[in-house]
């Protein structure tokens, strides 16, 4: 199945909230269970400077998204974009994922002048490691006890790909 990448439009909300009700989603992310359509509807519409989100689309059909957010406003984190993403649970280990974190190194590399990617990801999930290993992150230190997770404390990595 062909994935292509667009920019996510504030239209998109109801296809973003769908995807962050998925409990895999959620296990993988910072964010919480029965997300809130009017939350993202906000989210997407009031989206600060500086903030590039991407959709992944199968048959027309959002199934994932991205974003890489930046430091206009910070001279000295200019060089730096954060990523965030999470891929619907039914379109998980498709390739997606690997589709658009292609597309936000391309950016970053390509077009923002970007020399560092930086994001957080929980140490057990191995599919989102082993994806961004994939592209060149390495992980640079670990933060126990970073974020409460279903009941328990989650440990995650700090990881980074710096522009060769
Ligand atoms: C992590 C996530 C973004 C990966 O996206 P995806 O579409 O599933 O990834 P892909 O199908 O492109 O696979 C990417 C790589 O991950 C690895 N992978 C995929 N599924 C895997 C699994 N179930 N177990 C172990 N590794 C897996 C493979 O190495 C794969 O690369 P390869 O096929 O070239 O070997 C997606 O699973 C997801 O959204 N998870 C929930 C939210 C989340 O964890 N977000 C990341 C926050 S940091």
């Amino acid at each position: 199945m062909p994935i292509t990448i667009r920019r996510l439009e504030p239209s998109d909300y109801l296809a973003v909230q769908r995807i962050f009700i998925g409990p895999k989603a959620i296990w993988g992310t910072f964010q919480l269970p029965f997300p809130s359509i009017e939350v993202w509807r906000k989210r997407l519409e009031e989206a600060p400077e500086g903030l590039f989100s991407l959709a992944a689309c199968a048959q027309e059909e959002i199934v994932g998204t991205a974003s890489v957010t930046t430091f206009i406003n910070n001279p000295r984190r200019r060089h730096v974009g954060q990523l965030g993403m999470a891929v619907r649970d039914d379109w998980q280990g498709k390739g997606v994922g690997s589709a658009l974190v292609q597309e936000a190194v391309n950016l970053a590399d390509k077009w923002l002048n970007l020399s560092r990617l930086e994001l957080e990801v929980y140490c057990d999930n191995e599919p989102a490691i082993k994806l961004y290993k994939k592209f060149g992150f390495e992980i640079e230190g670990k933060l126990v006890s970073y974020a409460y997770r279903d009941g328990q404390f989650a440990d995650a990595y700090y990881m980074a790909r710096l522009k060769k």
